[in-house]
């Protein structure tokens, strides 16, 4: 239980993080003006390069309320603020999917979000229903860092040393499908950050020894939440035999972590923890788990994008919170509760750049395909890969 002194609202303007605040409520600049769209995704019309904010927010008012009932908007929280205004539903990525398991109401989910969050709701969603994501080059560099013919190595190598039949493939949300259908087909699961705990103590049910990839630090930070000593938890380097270790310190293992992380959560640090609590004494610090292992302790609750929002929202007015994720939420989460002083943890903090992709320019294009009975942009999971993934997005919605 975190006990926290109350921190007067007026407080608010002495922050000092005022600059990366503004950098997320900068008004909608044309895709022209940010030249790097343009190579990301170019097949957008060159009609929409030049569209301002003001415009492309009124036509995809417009083009929504003409596609009421057949499609509709999902927004992670992470995702910018031009953008997260249209979303009819918004969340973190187990809600994301959940939602897509569930609604079997409209024929397009146009997702706002990044790669592996569509590739998700493709699977999860029902064979009619299709999958719209606005700009194909939203993915996510923590899930690149898990090379599937890395993993497949990986287990090879395992199994050759006999180990693959007492280890669990574990792999985070964040990943490619065809590793959740290499989880699916090998007993394995999927997990998210809100779940991270069920799903390992599930897999410590079947297997003495888990394979957690990509994220280590989720995966440290969940095993260590669930007891498991710091030594029993191994790092795997794919460019190395046997990822660094010998045969005997793997079969020691509990955890065997990927070497994956996510740079925008690596940026927060304990020194910013401390500075925060010298500057605002009782300031509740909350960090997203995929933050290090020393943040994490260093905080005083981790959780989930959903977890961050609710505690915020449910906190008493006067509270202070000192905020370790991406810049969007943070800002959201400062302005929708003026009563709280909400601020990042980092003063510097960058948005995640690929979050960052989906421009407006590029909802409007989609929308208005889809109005236009075209559809662009559909994100397909090969049969035979959703089918096995599904098998272990199954096994996670069933243990949450
Ligand atoms: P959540 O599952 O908490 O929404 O997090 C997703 C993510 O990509 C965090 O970086
Ligand atoms: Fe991936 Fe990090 Fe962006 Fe989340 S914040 S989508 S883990 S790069």
């Amino acid at each position: 239980m975190v006990t926290q002194q109350f921190i007067q609202p007026d407080l608010k303007w002495q922050m000092d993080n005022i600059s990366c605040q503004q950098a997320v409520d900068l008004e909608t600049a044309p895709l022209s003006a940010e030249p790097g769209f343009l190579l990301w995704q170019k097949d957008i019309p060159e009609a929409y390069w030049r569209l301002g904010g003001q415009e492309l927010a009124s036509r995809i008012n417009a083009t929504k309320a003409r596609l009421a009932g057949l499609a509709v908007v999902l927004g992670h929280h992470y995702q910018r603020e031009d953008i997260i205004q249209f979303a009819d539903y918004k969340g973190d990525s187990f809600n994301l999917a959940r939602w897509a398991a569930q609604q079997r109401g409209a024929e397009f989910i146009v997702f706002c979000g990044v790669h592996f969050m569509a590739e998700a709701a493709d699977i999860l969603s029902a064979p009619d229903q299709q999958v719209v994501l606005p700009n194909m080059a939203a993915g996510c560099t923590m899930a690149d860092m898990a090379d599937p013919d890395d993993v497949l190595d990986c287990w090879q190598q395992l199994e050759a040393a006999g180990l693959a039949e007492s280890t669990l493939p574990v792999t985070y949300m964040n990943s490619a499908a065809s590793l959740k259908a290499f989880c699916g087909d090998n007993g394995g699961i999927v997990c998210t950050s809100s779940n991270a705990s069920a799903v390992l103590q599930w897999a410590f049910k079947q297997r003495e020894r888990v394979l957690f990839f990509p994220d280590q630090h989720l995966g440290r930070n969940t095993g260590v939440k669930l007891g498991i000593p710091l030594d029993q938890m191994l790092v795997w380097d794919p460019n190395q035999p046997l990822g660094g270790h010998t045969v005997e310190e793997l079969r020691r293992a509990r955890i065997i972590l990927w070497r994956g992380w996510c740079s925008v959560h690596m940026r927060f640090t304990t020194k910013q923890v401390a500075g925060a609590r010298a500057k605002y004494p009782g300031v509740t610090v909350l960090v997203h788990p995929e933050c290090t292992l020393e943040v994490v302790q260093a905080a005083d609750l981790n959780g989930s994008t959903e977890f961050i929002a609710r505690a915020i929202r449910e906190a008493p007015a006067g509270s202070a919170w000192a905020v370790g994720t991406e810049i969007n939420l943070v800002s959201r989460l400062a302005r929708e509760n003026p009563d709280k002083l909400v601020f990042c943890l980092d003063t510097v903090v960058c948005p995640c750049s690929t979050m960052y992709r989906i421009h407006p320019a590029y909802l409007a294009w989609v929308l208005e395909e889809l109005a236009a009975g075209r559809v662009v942009n559909r994100l397909v999971v090969p049969e035979a890969t959703a089918l096995l993934a599904k098998v272990a997005l199954d096994r996670m919605l069933e243990v949450h």
